[in-house]
């Protein structure tokens, strides 16, 4: 789509056409909503990996992903294609795979809303790129380690980095954003 292209008289282009927000952002608070959308887009294409075996093919969902043991039961029979699908989409490890494709998508989702707040709060510049890698570390982490875990489960334990990290990151938004004691009007 072609924009239409001004020029101020210092010589500054701007886009009369839509433009990445509607409030100037940092250049931190920009790079972050840059990369979460590129990251969306992965967590989408996970989402057209899975549909390749999910909802009875075309492809068989892949032996990796699939609970040991569960194509034949003790008594040495295949159990009914139904319940098979069952089993596997039950699994530990399609499980991690489906909240890794969600989490690249809601956490993205949450990074571009938090870019658009976080230069609205009363932190310190320092604390905001705190407050921003903190965000980055579990935009970054969780959804990788959902996937990696799908196929390797102890690395499942690395969540305790990137979970607190992205918890303590919000906090320092909300609180950032509250208004200070003297700020408050009284009824
Ligand atoms: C290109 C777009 C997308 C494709 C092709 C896609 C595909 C899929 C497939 C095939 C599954 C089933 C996985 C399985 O059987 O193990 C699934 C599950 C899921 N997807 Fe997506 N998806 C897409 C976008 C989204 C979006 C935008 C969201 C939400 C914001 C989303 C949320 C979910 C959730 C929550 C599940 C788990 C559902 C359940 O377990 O009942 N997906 N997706």
């Amino acid at each position: 789509m072609e924009q239409a292209q001004t020029t101020d008289d210092a010589g500054n282009r701007s886009h009369d056409g839509p433009r990445i927000g509607a409030i100037p952002l940092s250049r931190e608070a920009t790079g972050l909503i840059r990369f979460a959308w590129y990251w969306m887009a992965f967590g989408l294409f996970i989402g057209c990996f899975m549909g390749m075996y999910s909802f009875d093919g075309p492809l068989p969902s892949p032996s990796m992903l699939r609970e040991a043991g569960g194509e034949v039961w003790a008594d040495g029979n295949a159990p009914p294609a139904i319940v098979l699908e069952q089993i596997q989409y039950t699994s530990v490890s399609r499980r991690l795979l489906r909240l890794g494709h969600i989490a690249f998508i809601a956490l993205s989702i949450i990074s571009i809303l938090y870019a658009h707040f976080i230069d609205q709060t009363r932190l310190s510049s320092g604390k905001k790129t705190l407050a921003i890698n903190l965000v980055k570390i579990g935009l970054v982490g969780i959804p990788s380690i959902c996937v990696l875990a799908s196929l390797w489960l102890p690395i499942k334990f690395l969540f305790c980095i990137p979970g607190p990290a992205m918890t303590a990151g919000v906090v320092m938004l909300a609180w950032g954003l509250a208004e200070p004691p003297g700020d408050r009007v009284s009824a």
